[in-house]
């Protein structure tokens, strides 16, 4: 049945957004134009795509503490099982690399590592620019430790925790917020506050970017909260995530894109 509903989300977001000829905005035109609808493959894409496919054969299992909505098995799941369901598609997934690619992020952020499939993708773009990633799994992140290896991506700082108690630690740290990826703990009250938690850092130059905005009611209410703060002037909603910007120079709109 959720997968049903998901599917007439999907539908009805299809009907309802355009691609980029009906975009009256040139930032907007450029980025999907340039970034979103870019089809161009990268070397690291092969390689963090090979290593998706030795963990989608994985019948190792490892044991996680449920901290977010994505699952209510606490244990046993296998590590073919994780990286079918939690990981971002390559589609999804390499679009990170070229939003990060695009906005030239001094630092980067993300919640919800997994198995570091994402992560791969984010920390590719640029070698120089830092990746945290908090996860709250160890198991999981202990994995994704020894993919980062394997694909020697040296940009990366991995912290271990519940996002609740590392995150606002970690935005007290620093002066801005560059890129954040908060793709975990898909629930409204959570997603809303790490929101809350990031406005008091960004400026012009903040990009933030929900994963699963669609993926239940209460995600689809977070994303409509999210739109409509003040602070938020253009967001970008292509189903699987949703981009949120706050470039002054523009007039507060929200752009739906086939994706
Ligand atoms: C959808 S998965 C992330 C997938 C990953 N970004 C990728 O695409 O490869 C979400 C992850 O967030 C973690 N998570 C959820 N809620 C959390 C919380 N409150 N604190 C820490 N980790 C959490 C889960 O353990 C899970 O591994």
């Amino acid at each position: 049945m959720k997968k049903l509903l998901f599917i007439y989300r999907y539908i009805a977001h299809w009907l309802k957004a355009t691609n980029e000829h009906k975009i009256n905005s040139p930032f907007v035109f450029n980025l999907v134009t340039n970034v979103i609808y870019v089809n161009q493959g990268y070397y690291s894409f092969k390689k963090i795509e090979k290593l998706r496919k030795q963990l989608l054969t994985s019948n190792n299992k490892i044991s996680c503490t449920n901290m977010g909505a994505g699952s209510t098995i606490t244990s046993n799941k296998t590590v073919g099982n994780i990286a079918k369901n939690s990981a971002k598609s390559a589609k999804q997934a390499q679009l990170l690399f070229r939003l990060v690619n695009f906005f030239e992020p001094e630092t980067i952020i993300e919640l919800g590592t997994s198995l570091g499939i994402s992560t791969a993708y984010l920390a590719s773009a640029n070698s120089k620019t830092p990746v945290i990633t908090i996860e709250g799994c160890e198991e999981a992140a202990e994995i994704a430790k020894q993919n980062f290896k394997h694909l020697k991506l040296k940009n990366i700082e991995q912290v271990v925790g519940n996002f609740d108690g590392i995150f606002p630690k970690l935005l007290k740290a620093r002066k801005k917020i560059d890129l954040i990826y908060i793709d975990g703990n898909h629930r409204k009250q959570p997603t809303i506050k790490y929101f809350q938690q990031c406005l008091e850092k960004v400026n012009e130059d903040s990009v933030l970017i929900f994963d699963d905005i669609y993926w239940s009611d209460e995600m689809m209410q977070a994303w409509k909260e999210i739109k409509n703060n003040d602070q938020v002037i253009v967001t970008i909603d292509l189903f699987y995530i949703g981009i949120v910007l706050f470039r002054k120079e523009q007039a507060k709109q929200h752009f739906m894109i086939r994706f």
